[in-house]
């Protein structure tokens, strides 16, 4: 892939472009003398995405740079897979983790999906492999086989349907199996099991950021913010989840705090990406500081992003074998098929994807 020649920008274009970093990034605590230190890096990665015809994704947990600076959009696992799957754009650059970019990759071959941070894994994704998965259908040949969409390429494959956290009540409850395989993540099976009569299989995935909220933590949290109200993600443990106001996935959370004008304060017991999100989107709201980093998110940075979008490493351009691409493809065809048809039901979880637009201006 072409090198890009370096843009330059002018004195009044990195004024105007610190003033609108500042003015988002002042609610996560960054100085207007941080701002103006990115503000050339920002203008040069949106400068670049524009030459190449490129949208930029990123998850709910990137870095307020990156969120605020450079994003298109910014969602939720299942949000930005569908963004991926229906844009017109000629390459997506994916400002998350690996399996994420993958999945991008699956649902739109034809395009060019750059991932910054090819190093940028997931407890989850690394807890089950594909022949883990073909031993387990043979020794459950009657079940469906249902996985998290933080799996590999690979995984996905050998599955019959994908879900994300905002679907994954729906499209369990929609297939006709009274028994499910659900990998690989122990927790959210324990948290789905508790939402339906079906016979739920586990695997014994953790995610290593959400695991640390322990009830303890969320019961104490609890007693010294008794006003706030608490979002926890499906990835927690059930007894940590048993104790929120909201189980379920990012956009779930987001949502909630949109349609709850009259609560003031949340503790969001998620990885801190959120909490900085809201508390651009959400001004007049408190977040509590009950998040977690996870350090696989946060490989993705900005220099990183710009050093990408000038001349991607081989690494970074995510390419699949085909055979793996179109099976694992069914399964998350299945997803969408079934997510759709479950928009309706009255679950716990939304069911719907979170994709903001970021009004992020076209470079000068
Ligand atoms: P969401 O789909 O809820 O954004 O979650 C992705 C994830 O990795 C949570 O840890
Ligand atoms: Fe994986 Fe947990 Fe990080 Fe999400 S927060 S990417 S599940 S390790």
């Amino acid at each position: 892939m072409a090198h890009m020649d370096e843009p330059t920008f002018d004195a009044a274009a990195l004024e105007a472009e610190t003033e609108r970093l500042f003015g988002k990034l002042r609610e996560c605590g960054w100085s207007r003398a941080e701002c103006a230190l990115y503000a050339p890096l920002t203008l040069e990665v949106r400068e670049l995405a524009a030459r190449r015809n490129a949208v930029i994704l990123a998850h709910s947990y990137m870095t307020p740079d990156l969120q605020a600076g450079i994003a298109d959009y910014t969602g939720d696992s299942l949000g930005l897979s569908e963004i991926a799957r229906d844009t017109d754009a000629d390459t997506i650059v994916f400002c998350g983790v690996r399996f994420m970019a993958e999945t991008a990759k699956i649902l739109s071959p034809d395009k060019t999906v750059l991932h910054p941070a090819p190093d940028a894994g997931c407890s989850l994704s690394e807890s089950i492999t594909a022949e883990q998965v073909r031993a387990l259908r043979e020794r459950y040949p009657d079940a469906a086989f249902v996985c998290y969409v933080n799996t590999s390429a690979a995984v996905k494959a050998e599955c019959d349907v994908c879900v994300t956290s905002a679907n994954a009540l729906a499209v369990v409850d929609a297939l006709e199996h009274d028994r499910i395989v659900f990998l690989p993540d122990r927790y959210m099976a324990e948290n789905i099991r508790a939402h339906t009569d079906k016979e739920i299989i586990g695997w014994d995935g953790v995610c290593i950021v959400h695991e640390q909220f322990t009830p303890e933590r969320a019961r104490a949290w609890r007693a010294a913010h008794p006003d706030a109200h608490m979002l926890a993600h499906m990835e927690c443990t059930a007894a940590t989840v048993g104790l929120a106001d909201l189980a379920g996935g990012t956009g779930d959370m987001v949502r909630y705090v949109r349609e709850h004008p009259e609560v003031q304060e949340f503790m969001l017991v998620t990885e801190c990406g959120l909490s900085d999100r809201l508390r651009m989107e959400f001004p007049d709201r408190r977040f509590i500081g009950t998040c977690a980093l996870c350090p696989h998110m946060k490989r993705v940075e900005l220099r990183g992003v710009l050093a990408c979008l000038r001349a991607p490493r081989p690494e970074q351009i995510v390419e699949l074998p085909e055979s793996v691409r179109r099976r694992a493809l069914r399964s998350l065809e299945r997803m969408f098929e079934l997510t759709r048809r479950g928009r309706d039901a009255s679950r716990p979880l939304s069911n719907t994807g979170d994709r903001s637009a970021q009004p992020v201006p076209s470079a000068p």
